[in-house]
């Protein structure tokens, strides 16, 4: 089969990078930084072009009410809220009280900190213990990679038609789709990954956007 995509280098990355509106947004940029001396940790974030992708498609669907499960220093919060329709909420679920304190000063420097509800704690707890009414329009799910799958179950019943469930790091590093993987959480995407194209409940895509997006839509 002739190979329909493109691979990426460094400088076609950079471009790419380049090649969006407000490329070098102040706020985005600064948290970027701040992340960073986090060291290692900073990987966590998700990616410039990944952030922009995620404003323009909350915009687009109209989004009035977002769940993100996985909030870290809040880059991806900002790149949500933004897409918002006037009024709009998101919820943001985390564990770390000590990364989304940075989160919680970058919202206040983005001016969206009015529409972002912080929920503190383990995840799954979280989600189960949501007001029974709550609807989404749109979820991003960045948390533990085991769990993936117990927060889509979660989720999806809130989700209403036609709304979006996406899903990071889903071609795990370019690890999937060789050999069989020895570690929990490549196992547990690849798992996903392949319940999702099989699942009747929605309509799904896996996109080469950084590590990986899996798109889903509900039917
Ligand atoms: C990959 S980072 C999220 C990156 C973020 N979306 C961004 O744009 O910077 C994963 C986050 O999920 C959180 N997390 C992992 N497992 C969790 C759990 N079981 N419950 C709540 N939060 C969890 C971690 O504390 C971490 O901040």
């Amino acid at each position: 089969m002739k190979a329909k995509y493109t691979s990426l280098t460094d400088a076609l990355y950079t471009y790419l990078c380049e090649c969006r509106s407000n490329a070098r947004d102040p706020v985005l940029e600064a948290l970027r930084t701040q992340t960073e001396a986090l060291g290692d940790l900073s990987r966590m974030q998700i990616s410039r072009e990944q952030g922009s992708f995620l404003t323009i498609l909350t915009a687009a669907l109209g989004a009035r009410f977002a769940i993100e499960v996985g909030t870290f220093t809040g880059f991806s919060a900002i790149c949500l809220a933004r897409g918002l329709v006037e009024g709009g909420q998101l919820v943001a679920i985390d564990r770390s009280a000590e990364w989304t304190s940075i989160a919680k000063r970058f919202w206040i420097q983005a001016g969206v900190q009015t529409k972002i509800d912080l929920r503190l704690g383990e995840a799954i707890s979280v989600l189960k213990n949501l007001d029974p009414n709550q609807v989404f329009d749109l979820a991003f799910i960045d948390g533990d990679k085991t769990e993936y799958d117990a927060y889509y179950e979660l989720i999806l019943p809130r989700l209403r038609r036609n709304g979006l469930v996406l899903f990071d790091n889903m071609l795990w590093g370019g690890r999937l789709g060789a050999k069989p993987l020895e570690d929990p959480d490549g196992s547990a995407l690849d798992a996903l990954n392949r319940k999702l194209s099989r699942d009747g409940r929605v309509q799904t895509v896996l996109l080469p956007i950084a590590d990986g997006i899996q798109f889903c839509r509900k039917l």
